[in-house]
């Protein structure tokens, strides 16, 4: 179920399908370039003929002063012919269970509370958060993989430079 290097253009392309073009462009990958992706948060869904029909990827990012570290969801998307078969549930459930084991405490994305809220996305505990600009602030949603890890974090969410992951990863 792990992105392997070799599928990287296979996503892209499920990526460019899924999405309206010019998904770049979005304010949220501002934040992922030049920055590596967590490898073992990047996930595929596969079909009986071992196309990839789903993906998932995160990104590490620092919110606020502070520099808390956070994961960026996203980007994940589903194939338009496997949409609402539940594909999308089980990337986002199982990148946050690996997300909490690998010791990830509040993880952000930008995109809809109607469809996020039923993996605890929520618009409260990311209130005072900032994405670059023009993000609607009303789609900035954060999850506590940890109760209260988002308690007293706001401010900018900035790249995550590859010199922190490497003090992080001490
Ligand atoms: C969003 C996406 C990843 C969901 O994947 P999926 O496999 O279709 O999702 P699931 O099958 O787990 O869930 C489907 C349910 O989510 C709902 N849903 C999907 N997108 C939604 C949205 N933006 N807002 C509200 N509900 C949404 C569907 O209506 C369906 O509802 P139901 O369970 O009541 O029938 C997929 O639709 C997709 O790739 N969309 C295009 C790319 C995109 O928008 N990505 C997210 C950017 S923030």
């Amino acid at each position: 179920m792990r992105e392997r290097a070799g599928d990287a253009a296979e996503v892209e392309w499920l990526l460019d399908t899924a999405f309206a073009p010019g998904r770049t462009a979005l304010s949220s990958y501002r934040l992922r370039e030049g920055v590596e992706p967590v490898a073992e948060l990047c996930l595929v869904a596969r079909d009986e003929y071992d196309a990839v029909v789903g993906a998932i990827r995160h990104w590490p990012v620092r919110i606020g002063p502070e520099g808390a570290p956070a994961l960026l969801l996203g980007p994940v998307a589903v194939h338009p012919t496997r949409q609402g078969e539940g594909l999308g549930a089980i990337l986002i459930g199982e990148a946050m269970e690996r997300a909490g084991d690998l010791g990830w405490t509040r993880v952000l994305l930008v995109g809809d509370e109607p469809y996020y809220g039923r993996f605890g996305f929520r618009r409260g505990p990311a209130e005072g958060v900032e994405f670059p600009p023009p993000t609607n602030p009303a789609r900035i949603l954060a999850r506590e993989l940890v109760p209260g890890a988002m308690a007293g974090v706001a401010g900018r969410v900035r790249r995550w430079t590859e010199t922190e992951r490497r003090d992080a990863d001490g």
